[in-house]
């Protein structure tokens, strides 16, 4: 698996200083709020766990897996949803953790669609933005690295499902996708 990487964007040291940066920040701004993190799956679990592990208050987990370029037009700013959260999400301070915000569609149709759900508020928190890459105006409450337009893998992020347990992000070699 190493050997499939071309170059470390991140590193292990990198990502865990920032991770506890964001948990601290999160932590303080949720003290005393009902908070339900929301893992969108598959992407966002490594960092998601990192990140709750992190910050000492109360919460609790819930996870959503949603087809990002599946069905719904772009107009219809529908999601669908392949696996739904167990909890009931009114007047629950949510916070949707994701590894990245690309096009910003995912991000866009979930936020919308716990607000509709009454929600007391929704924010989202993303490890990765790239913010070149923006099809529909959408940005996270809290990023921890802006990134530029490279195909990423590791730490969640997956080249067809695969490299998500890699302990670092980086590029892979143009082999590989040949
Ligand atoms: C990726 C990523 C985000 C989304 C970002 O998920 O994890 O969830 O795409 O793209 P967007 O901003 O253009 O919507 P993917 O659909 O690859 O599923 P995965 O998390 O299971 O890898
Ligand atoms: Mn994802
Ligand atoms: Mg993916």
């Amino acid at each position: 698996m190493l050997m499939d990487i071309e170059k470390t964007l991140l590193d292990e040291a990198a990502i865990g200083k920032r991770v506890r940066e964001l948990a601290e920040q999160i932590a303080a701004d949720y003290a005393g709020k009902d908070l339900l993190m929301v893992c969108v799956l598959n992407g966002a679990a490594v960092f998601y766990i990192d990140l709750l592990m992190d910050m000492q208050i109360p919460l609790e987990m819930n996870f959503i897996r949603v087809s990002s370029y599946g069905a719904g037009t772009e107009s219809s700013g529908t999601v669908r949803i392949l696996y739904d959260l167990e909890a009931d999400i009114t007047d629950k301070h949510v916070l949707i953790v994701e590894d990245i915000i690309d096009s910003g569609r995912t991000l866009k149709r979930l936020s919308k669609l716990l607000k509709e759900r009454g929600a007391a508020s929704v924010k989202c928190c993303c490890l990765l933005d790239k913010p070149s890459r923006r099809a529909v105006e959408m940005q996270a409450d809290y990023v921890g690295f802006s990134v530029p337009d490279e195909f990423l893998v590791g730490y969640g992020l997956d080249y067809n499902g695969k490299y998500r347990n890699l302990r670092f992000i980086g590029t892979l070699k143009p082999e590989i996708y040949e």
